[in-house]
C-alpha cells in the first residue's frame, strides 16, 4: 500500500537513521542501547517517550524514588509514571496488598466485588461533590472516564455542548481528542479530525504568560488575567450573539463545563487564584454542571486532597485516575448522585473496568493519602523543593518563574526575564544533561520551556538534594553553552 505521509507529517516524521543516531548518541550503556535498538525495531515511532526525551532509559527496576536501567545506573524519578506512582514505585505496603488479593480475586468482568464497593463508597465520601450526595461509575484509563463523565453529562441535561481551555489535555481518544485543546496535539492525528463537535474553547488564566497579554503596569497581573477571562465567559454565556444561549428565552446549549484545574500536561501549571471559584460562579448562574479532571491533581498531590479544595469549591463531576489504582490502571467518575441516577442499566460497560487488583490496591493510596499528616507531609516536602528551586532561580537566569502547590512543580526556562521569551532549545539541553547525570522529568509546555516536576508524594530529601545539584551543575553547562540570560 501507498504510504500517504503528506509534507506536514514529514516534519515530525523519524527515520530509521534518525533513531539509530539517537540510539548512538544516548548517555545510556551497552544494555540499554541494545534494548533500545530491539524495542524500535518492532515498537511504533509515535511513542511518548521519544517526544519527551531523545531516548527514554530503558527502566529495568524501581524503589520509592529511585528509577534503575538496565545498565545498572540510578536516576532519580521526577515523573513518577506520570503521577501513578504517588506512593513511590514498589512500595511495601502496596505490593503486599497486591500479593494479598492476587490470591483472592483478580478481576472479574464489570461486576461488583467487596474492593469496589468499598472504593467507591470512599469516593463518594472524600470528593468534594456539590450537595454532599455522590456516586461513581468506574473505568481503567483516564480519557474511558472522561469520556464516561461527559456522555453522563450531557444525558443528563439534554444539552449537547461542554466548554473546556485551551491547553487542556483530557485524553487522546476519539471521544477524548476534542477536549484536548492543547498545543499542536491534533496535527499528530491528521487527517483525523477531533470528532466531537459539541466542544468549544476558553482561554486559561496562565498569568505567567497570559493569553490576555501583559497587565496594565501597576496591576496584580493574575487578578488582571482572571477578570479578562471572566469578562470572555460572561461574553461567551449570555451575549446576545452567542451562539450557545438564547438570552431573551433564557434557553443555553451548554451542558458542563469540563476542565483541569491545574494545567499539567500544558507544563504543570497553577492558574490565576479564584480560577475555580469563578467557574463554579458562572456554572451556578448558567444552571451547567462544572466537571474537573483531577486525573493529574487529585490524590494528594497539591498537598490536599483534590486541586479544588484549595478555594473550597464543590464540583458536579469529579474525574480521577493515574495515582488512584496504586500504579494498576484504575479509573473513576465522581458526580452528584441524580447524574448518575439518570442512566439505565447497561448505560456503560467496560470488561477490564474496576479490576479487582487495582481497587486494592487503590483502597491501600486512600487510606494513606487521606490521612491529614501524610497531606501535611506532601505541603512540606514540596516547600522544601521549591525553596532549593527558588534558591537556584538566584543563581541561575534560564530559571523565569517558578510555580508549585504540594509536589507539583512547574519550572519555566526563559531568554530575559523582563520579557519572558522563553528557552526551548536550552530547556531540551538542560534536561539532556540531567538525564545523563541521572534525574529524569518530563519537559513540556506552551512554549517547550517548562520542566514538570512530578516525584512520588514520598520523595525523601536526600533525593531532593540530589536533584537540586544536578540542576545547578546542568543550568551551569547550559550558561556556559548558551551563554547567561538576563
Ligand atoms: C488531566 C488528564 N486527563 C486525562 C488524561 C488521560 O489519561 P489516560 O492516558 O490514562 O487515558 C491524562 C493523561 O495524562 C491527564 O493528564
Amino acid at each position: 500500500m501507498r504510504d500517504h505521509h503528506t509534507d506536514q507529517q514529514n516534519r515530525t516524521r523519524l527515520t530509521r537513521d534518525a533513531i539509530a543516531k539517537r540510539i548512538a548518541d544516548s548517555p545510556y550503556g551497552n544494555n540499554g542501547k541494545r534494548w533500545a535498538a530491539r524495542w524500535l525495531d518492532v515498537e511504533s515511532y509515535g511513542q511518548v517517550g521519544l517526544a519527551l526525551f531523545n531516548l527514554p532509559p530503558i527502566v529495568e527496576r524501581a524503589h520509592g524514588d529511585i528509577l534503575i536501567d538496565v545498565d545498572g545506573k540510578e536516576y532519580v524519578d521526577l515523573l513518577a509514571g506520570f503521577s501513578v506512582s504517588a506512593l513511590g514505585q514498589c512500595s511495601e505496603e502496596i505490593t503486599a496488598v497486591i500479593r494479598e488479593q492476587a490470591g483472592k480475586l483478580v478481576h472479574y468482568f464489570d461486576l461488583p466485588h467487596p474492593e469496589r464497593i468499598e472504593m467507591a463508597e470512599r469516593l463518594a465520601r472524600i470528593c468534594p461533590i456539590k450537595g454532599g450526595q455522590a456516586r461513581v461509575a468506574f473505568g481503567v484509563t483516564g480519557a474511558d472516564a472522561v469520556e464516561l463523565a461527559v456522555r453522563a453529562a450531557r444525558y443528563w441535561s439534554g444539552r449537547p455542548i461542554v466548554l473546556t481551555a485551551f491547553g487542556d489535555y483530557h485524553g487522546v481518544t476519539y471521544g477524548t481528542m476534542a477536549l484536548t485543546g492543547k498545543g499542536g496535539m491534533w496535527p499528530y492525528f491528521y487527517p483525523v479530525l477531533p470528532l466531537d463537535t459539541g466542544v468549544s474553547y476558553f482561554p486559561f488564566p496562565y498569568p505567567y504568560q497570559s493569553p490576555f497579554g501583559r497587565a496594565p503596569e501597576g496591576e496584580d497581573e493574575a487578578a488582571w488575567c482572571l477578570s479578562r477571562l471572566e469578562d470572555y465567559l460572561s461574553y461567551f454565556l449570555e451575549s446576545k450573539e452567542s451562539p450557545y444561549r438564547e438570552v431573551k428565552s433564557g434557553i443555553t446549549s451548554v451542558a458542563a463545563f469540563v476542565v483541569e484545574p491545574y494545567q499539567s500536561s500544558a507544563g504543570y501549571i497553577l492558574p490565576s487564584p479564584g480560577y475555580m471559584k469563578l467557574l463554579r460562579r458562572l456554572a451556578d448562574k448558567y444552571d451547567i454542571l462544572l466537571m474537573v479532571d483531577e486525573i493529574q491533581t487529585g490524590l494528594g498531590r497539591t498537598g490536599r486532597l483534590w486541586a479544588v479544595d484549595w478555594e473550597d469549591v464543590e464540583v458536579d463531576v469529579l474525574i480521577t485516575s493515574k495515582a488512584l489504582g496504586g500504579g494498576l490502571p484504575l479509573s473513576a467518575v465522581v458526580t452528584r448522585s441524580e447524574v448518575l441516577e439518570s442512566w439505565g442499566p447497561g448505560a456503560h460497560v467496560s470488561t477490564q473496568a474496576g479490576n479487582a487488583l487495582a481497587c486494592a490496591a487503590g483502597n491501600r493510596v486512600l487510606d494513606v493519602i487521606s490521612d491529614p499528616a501524610f497531606l501535611a507531609g506532601v505541603a512540606e516536602r514540596g516547600a522544601y523543593f521549591a525553596a532549593g528551586l527558588e534558591e537556584l532561580q538566584r543563581r541561575h537566569p534560564l530559571i523565569g518563574h517558578i510555580n508549585s502547590q504540594g509536589i507539583y512543580i512547574g519550572l519555566e526556562l526563559v531568554r530575559d526575564r523582563a520579557s519572558r521569551q522563553p528557552a526551548p532549545e536550552e530547556a531540551s539541553f538542560v534536561l539532556e544533561e540531567c538525564v545523563r547525570r541521572g534525574v529524569l522529568f518530563e519537559k513540556g509546555g506552551y512554549f517547550h520551556n517548562r520542566f514538570q516536576l512530578i516525584p512520588p508524594l514520598t520523595i525523601r530529601t536526600s533525593s531532593v538534594d540530589r536533584v537540586l545539584a544536578i540542576f545547578d551543575e546542568a543550568f551551569s553547562a547550559a550558561e556556559k553553552r548558551f551563554g547567561a540570560s538576563s
